[in-house]
């Protein structure tokens, strides 16, 4: 039975995916679109993913240099039943940007580079084969910025499709809030215009699960005013006991929800510490207002504490601060060339309305002092504060975006590396992160209302992934879904 089913599902997969290579290099090549196959000379360098613990050979990658183009490719997979994605920055933690799987055919925007800033209205229109830095830069050069991630090599693309966190989305949002209108493709290749007036329901869908609902080749985004002065600042301790992290956790959920600014962002990341039962423990952000009224604010958080090892503080501008927290890397994409790392990553999104209880973060403190200390991974644990008094994420109704979870006080990477960086992944590396995760899920209310973040997406979810991502927006999303991309040619893992 089971064996008979198997073989069904392979015949099932095959005829899907059967496909006319020849059919497919002849249409692109007939509407001009240069395009990489698996027997090219590039087709490795431009197949590599981000994350080496994947290994993806997709069918094509093509490289369209305008939106015709990313629908002519569009309608060319299609037409043969193809699995399309897009790729904008290729950052995607499971290689999503090349489908994932094996066989897909791969949409590489990384032509599409336009970004007008336009004085008129603060808007600006973005083409979404940016990479965040150089939108930080071209934004600044105008005098504007706009909320997104540190990382300056992440894609515009997946990242205002998913959200797009950064120490200024308390203040203004998610990458995706800022989103006026937007161009897309859509899986029969159609381009359409989509905002709040001109096909909303697809507005609605791109704004929190874009890569499956078509391609955008670009978004207009409102833009803010670049903060006049940006104060960066790191305190440190190498060594905190079970004990002390867990007050230090304990007291950041509650400092947040004391009056804090909106100018404030504010991050805590732990990871491995000197000797078991010790973790070392950073509390990183930024401040955009006037940089004397810093130390105040954060006052009443770091009495918790004891005195830290180091503490890093920097004035400077704006654009001072997006390069900070992007070293090493440069903030300029096109001066050095990308990394790459070997990792597997989940999440948990904390609501704001039920904070982790006492227990739950006593257990989670003492895994990461404890298995953590044992294990082979080289990992860290990220609090990235989304909510607290003030927060502009939170503000944004449930249901104007597909985004799912306004209700966040923390967004919680967990993040683990092979020693070396490089493949493999060690297989031990996979439960010690589940195990992670449960020590917090475990220790808290049966019927918890946690999520996961879709830029922060794991492939091993299973049943559950649906609820942690999309949440009460599923049903909406699937219908969408359903109307726009009846044969589901943007699939992929974790997707609608
Ligand atoms: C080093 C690093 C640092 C990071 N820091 C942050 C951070 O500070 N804050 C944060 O919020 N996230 C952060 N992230 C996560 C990041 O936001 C996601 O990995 C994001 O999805 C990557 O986007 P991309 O375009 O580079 O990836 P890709 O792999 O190109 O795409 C990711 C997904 O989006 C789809 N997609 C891409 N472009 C489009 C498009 N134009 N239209 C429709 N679908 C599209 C792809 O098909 C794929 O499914 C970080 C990631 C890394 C690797
Ligand atoms: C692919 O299509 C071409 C052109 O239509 C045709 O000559 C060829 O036989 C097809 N190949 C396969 C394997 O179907
Ligand atoms: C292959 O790579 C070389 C060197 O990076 C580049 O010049 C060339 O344009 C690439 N070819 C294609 C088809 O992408
Ligand atoms: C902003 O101005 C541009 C022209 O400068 C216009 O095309 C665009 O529609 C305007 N956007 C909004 C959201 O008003
Ligand atoms: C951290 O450093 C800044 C700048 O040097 C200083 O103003 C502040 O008092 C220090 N704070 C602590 C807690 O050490
Ligand atoms: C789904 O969630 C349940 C309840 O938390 C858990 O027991 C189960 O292991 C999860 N399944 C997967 C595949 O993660
Ligand atoms: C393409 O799909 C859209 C959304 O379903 C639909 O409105 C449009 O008519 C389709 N276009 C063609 C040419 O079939």
């Amino acid at each position: 039975m089971v064996l008979l089913s198997l073989l069904n599902i392979a015949a099932l997969s095959t005829c899907a995916a059967a496909q006319n290579l020849t059919v497919l290099q002849q249409t692109l090549s007939a509407h001009g679109v240069s395009a990489v196959y698996q027997k090219d000379k590039n087709y490795t360098t431009v197949s590599q993913a981000y994350n080496r613990r994947f290994t993806i050979s997709p069918l094509a990658v093509a490289f369209p240099t305008s939106v015709a183009q990313v629908s002519s490719v569009v309608a060319a997979g299609a037409a043969q039943n193809l699995e399309v994605v897009a790729r904008s920055g290729g950052h995607s933690y499971i290689a999503n940007g090349l489908g994932g799987t094996n066989g897909a055919l791969v949409v590489d925007l990384s032509k599409l580079k336009a970004i007008t800033v336009r004085p008129s209205n603060n808007t600006a229109l973005i083409e979404s084969g940016n990479r965040l830095g150089d939108v930080a830069l071209a934004l600044n050069a105008a005098g504007r910025a706009l909320p997104h991630g540190t990382c300056s090599y992440v894609g515009i693309g997946g990242h205002s499709g998913y959200g797009g966190f950064g120490f200024t989305s308390r203040a203004w949002g998610l990458t995706l809030d800022t989103v006026k209108s937007a161009t897309v493709v859509l899986a029969n290749g159609t381009v359409v215009a989509a905002s709040a007036n001109v096909n909303p329901d697809i507005f609605w869908a791109i704004r929190g699960a874009s890569p499956s609902v078509g391609i955008v080749t670009s978004i207009e985004v409102q833009t803010f005013k670049a903060p006049a002065s940006a104060t960066v600042f790191q305190y440190s301790w190498n060594s905190l006991s079970i004990a002390a992290a867990s007050t230090a956790i304990a007291a950041f959920q509650t400092y947040a929800t004391t009056k804090i600014p909106a100018e404030l962002g504010a991050e805590l990341t732990l990871s491995k510490g000197p000797s078991s039962g010790k973790v070392a423990f950073v509390f990183t952000g930024a401040y955009y207002g006037n940089s004397v009224a810093l130390n105040t604010i954060i006052a009443p958080y770091l009495k918790n504490l004891p005195k830290p090892t180091s503490n890093n503080t920097k004035v400077g501008t704006y654009i001072n601060s997006v390069s900070f927290f992007a070293g090493p890397q440069p903030v300029n994409t096109a001066s050095a060339p990308d990394v790459s790392d070997t990792f597997y990553t989940k999440s948990l999104m904390t609501p704001q309305s039920a904070p982790m209880s006492t227990a739950a973060i006593n257990a989670f403190t003492t895994y990461m002092a404890t298995q953590g200390f044992a294990s082979v991974t080289s990992w860290f644990v990220q609090l990235e504060l989304y909510g607290g008094t003030n927060s502009a994420i939170n503000t944004v109704p449930l249901d104007s975006t597909a985004f799912a979870k306004r209700d966040t006080l923390f967004t919680i990477q967990l993040y683990a590396s092979s020693a070396t960086g490089a493949p493999p992944y060690p297989a031990a590396g996979f439960a010690f992160m589940d195990g992670m995760v449960a020590s917090i899920v475990d220790n808290s209310p049966a019927n918890w209302n946690y999520g996961a973040y879709l830029n922060y997406i794991d492939d091993r979810l299973g049943v559950n992934a649906t609820n942690l991502y999309y949440g009460p927006h599923y049903a909406r999303l699937k219908s969408i879904k359903a109307r726009v991309d009846p044969k589901d040619i943007f699939r992929f893992p974790a997707g609608v």
